[in-house]
């Protein structure tokens, strides 16, 4: 499959991530966590998400040759660790709410800069 399949995947997966957390989140902030439609469609969601992030990119450092120990791929796969685990926490701590939503949003962002920044340094 072309690499431009892999990396819509990846976005895809992004998006299902961002967006299953942030209404889990919300879930919560809004203290109405007897919700279990929400909390249901948010996990399904960002669960499919992962393994979207996952296989597509993998797929995508065989396919354009990086290696598998750059260090900017060593911190995206502790990134998606540390993501796939902050669902516990969403889970079982509503009360951290309004603190994981920016610490989300800044596991995004470190992503980001290591696929745009670092990854032309090291
Ligand atoms: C298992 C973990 C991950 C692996 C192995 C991985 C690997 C990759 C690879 C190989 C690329 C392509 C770089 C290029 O086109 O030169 C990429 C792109 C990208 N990744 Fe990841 N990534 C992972 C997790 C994440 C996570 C968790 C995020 C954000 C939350 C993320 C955000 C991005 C973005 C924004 C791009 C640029 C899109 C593109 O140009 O295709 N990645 N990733």
């Amino acid at each position: 499959m072309p690499v431009y399949i892999y990396q819509v995947l990846h976005i895809i997966g992004i998006l299902m991530v961002f967006t299953g957390y942030g209404a889990l989140l919300a879930r919560s902030l809004a203290g109405n966590t007897e919700d279990t439609k929400v909390r249901k469609l948010g996990s399904i969601t960002s669960g499919i998400g992962l393994i979207l992030i996952l296989v597509a990119g993998f797929a995508m450092i065989s396919k354009l040759g990086y290696s598998f120990s750059a260090p900017w791929i060593l911190v995206k796969l502790v990134i998606w660790l540390a993501l796939g685990g902050l669902i516990a926490l969403i889970n079982r701590k509503p009360a951290l709410a309004d603190k994981l939503w920016w610490v989300l949003l800044a596991l995004g962002a470190v992503a980001a800069i290591m696929v745009y920044i670092v990854k032309l340094y090291v």
